[in-house]
């Protein structure tokens, strides 16, 4: 009903941090750009930083479908790990069956492992998203893993995404010679005020949208007052716009429609509104 209403497919505007909606604004497309040079060049170290809800995670993934099949990757997206919950993940996602469990066996496999893909002429490439939660110990465990290396090139190259704290963390006395090794940073900003149409529109495109909610130039700014440009607020409220237009049967988004959005995202019902107020949970 919801969707038949809205004319769409499925629902355009979920938090999840699916990377089939990557909108690359020009700072998205700069930050995959750094990582794939990074990579490509074998540049050992790579720090990505970004606020919160600024697409991160999505960045992560739509960067490992995008590396070519002979770069070996695994993908870490949790951090709060203990070093042997670490080193277990990373060599499992690696595709290997991990063959003791204490710290020294599963660091031996992993060399063996670079070593060996090396002589194949593979990259191999370890992606850490959050990992400004990172402990200096492991991120001290991280840095001898890149220890492997030939005359010319790292064997392993880490990317280390997470919030700005990341850059504080990796400026600590403790960890200088992990930082003297980044060899390309990149900070993604959020999205610019003329990001905002292009942005939600790609991504109606994709839910399959037949183009029937109109969204007028006063609500669209609105949504950048509201959002300064960060993906997951704007999806959070754009979610909700549309639950308004499906509850109210309208289909014209206006900037009054996004301020009474935003009230109730809030939880501030607006004084003299007499509108309804809309639901919390969105029909399926
Ligand atoms: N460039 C983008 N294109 C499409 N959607 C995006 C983009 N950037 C972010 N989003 C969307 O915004 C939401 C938040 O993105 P994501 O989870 O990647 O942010 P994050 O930076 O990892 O956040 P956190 O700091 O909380 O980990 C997701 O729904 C994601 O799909
Ligand atoms: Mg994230």
């Amino acid at each position: 009903m919801y969707l038949d209403f809205l004319g769409l497919r499925e629902k355009p505007f979920s938090i999840t941090s699916d990377p089939s909606f990557l909108y690359l604004s020009k700072r998205h497309r700069e930050a995959l750009s750094h990582m794939v040079y990074g990579i490509r060049e074998r540049k050992g170290f790579i720090e990505i930083t970004g606020e919160i809800g600024t697409g991160k995670t999505t960045l992560c993934r739509a960067l490992v479908r995008q590396l070519d099949p002979t770069t070996k990757t695994a993908l870490i997206l949790h951090s709060n790990l203990s070093e042997l919950q670490l080193l277990h993940g990373v060599v499992q996602d690696f595709g290997l069956d991990p063959m003791r469990n204490t710290r020294v066996d599963l660091f031996q496999q992993l060399n063996r492992f670079l070593l060996d893909e090396a002589t194949e002429g593979h990259n191999v490439v370890l992606v850490i998203d959050e990992a400004q939660n990172l402990s200096l110990r492991l991120l001290e465990q991280i840095r001898m893993l890149s220890n492997l290396e030939t005359d010319k090139e790292k064997l392993i190259q880490i990317v280390l995404v997470g919030q700005p704290q990341l850059r504080d963390k990796l400026n600590q006395p403790s960890l200088r010679q992990l930082q003297q090794r980044i060899a390309v940073r990149y900070h993604i900003l959020p999205l610019d005020a003329d990001d905002i149409r292009t942005y939600i529109e790609h991504r109606l495109r994709l839910a399959g949208s037949d183009g029937s909610v109109r969204w007028l130039d006063d609500a669209v700014d609105e949504i950048f007052q509201f959002s300064h440009g960060v993906p997951r607020l704007i999806n959070l409220l754009c979610d909700r716009a549309l639950l308004a237009c499906y509850v109210f049967r309208v289909k014209s988004i206006d900037r009054e429609l996004i301020r009474r959005s935003c009230q109730e995202m809030l939880g501030q019902p607006l004084a003299n509104s007499t509108a309804a107020t809309i639901p919390m949970e969105q029909p399926a």
